[in-house]
Parts: C-alpha cells; sequence; structure tokens
C-alpha cells in the first residue's frame, strides 16, 4: 500500500472556488487537500500536496520526491499539462508511479487540452469527475 503520496497541482488551481466554477467547481484547494489528507490518514497514509503556478518549481518538487520516501503521486498539472516536456521528463526521471487528473473533461473542450505530454507515462489518467477524481486516485493510490 501507498504510504506517501504526494499531490501536486500546476498553475492557477491555487484559484478554485472562484476560478470559472462552472468547470472547476466551487471547492478551494485547500477544502481538497484537507479531504484528502482525511482519507489518507484513515488509511494510516500520509497526503502532501503542494501547488504552484511556475513550471520550474515543479519539476523541483517532483525531482525532490525521489529522496523524500514519496511512493505515489496525484498531479494535476494544470495547463502545463498540454506543454511542458519538462515535467514529463521529471515524472519519468523519478520513476515513482503517478495518476494524472483533470476536474474537467479535457475532451469535451478546446483541442489544444486534448493532448497531454503526461498520460503516455502515467499509470492512469482521470478526466471530469471534479474534486473527486483526486479521492478517486488517491483511493487507487492506497491499493497500490
Ligand atoms: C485542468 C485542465 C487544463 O486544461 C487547465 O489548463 C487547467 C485545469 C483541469 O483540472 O481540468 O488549469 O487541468
Amino acid at each position: 500500500m501507498a504510504q506517501n503520496i504526494l499531490v501536486l497541482h500546476g498553475p492557477n488551481l491555487n484559484l478554485l472556488g472562484t476560478r470559472e466554477p462552472d468547470v472547476y467547481g466551487h471547492q478551494t484547494l485547500a477544502d481538497i487537500n484537507e479531504h484528502l489528507q482525511v482519507v489518507a490518514s484513515a488509511s494510516g497514509a500520509q497526503c502532501l500536496a503542494y501547488q504552484s503556478n511556475h513550471e520550474g518549481e515543479l519539476v523541483d518538487r517532483i525531482q525532490a520526491s525521489a529522496r523524500d520516501n514519496t511512493d505515489y503521486i496525484i498531479i494535476n498539472a494544470g495547463a502545463y499539462t498540454h506543454t511542458s516536456v519538462a515535467i514529463r521528463d521529471a515524472l519519468a526521471a523519478v520513476r515513482i508511479p503517478f495518476v494524472e487528473v483533470h476536474l474537467s473533461n479535457v475532451y469535451q473542450r478546446e483541442t489544444f487540452r486534448h493532448h497531454s505530454y503526461l498520460s503516455a507515462i502515467a499509470k492512469g489518467v482521470i478526466v471530469g469527475l471534479g474534486a473527486y477524481g483526486y479521492e478517486a486516485a488517491l483511493r487507487f493510490a492506497l491499493a497500490q
């Protein structure tokens, strides 16, 4: 069972709750992170969350996860999903299994959101389930 799970949130996800709530829902990032911690704790695991609007900081945090006993990553890279070879390379380098999550169903949206640099190396991808997608990814990680 995964014991140490890192949840990474990319750019603009700090605005959840007020950002396009019709697309992303009304829960804040703090609400989501607190709920994930409760779910993880109930299984005796730990769930740490990190958000950054900066690509290099996300790369640095992924690299650090190779040295801090992280055994599963859940990542919503936001817009970097569609642009960042660097985040993909970092995830490939640390070799920690990860689930890619998107609150919205990106396939119902603009075509530039249909391609992800991360999906091909992810264990799985969850789109369109709103905040529950993070919980589903966490429960999956906890079962590994
Ligand atoms: C998102 C979808 C991305 O296309 C967008 O840039 C985001 C959020 C989602 O969770 O639905 O910032 O990753």
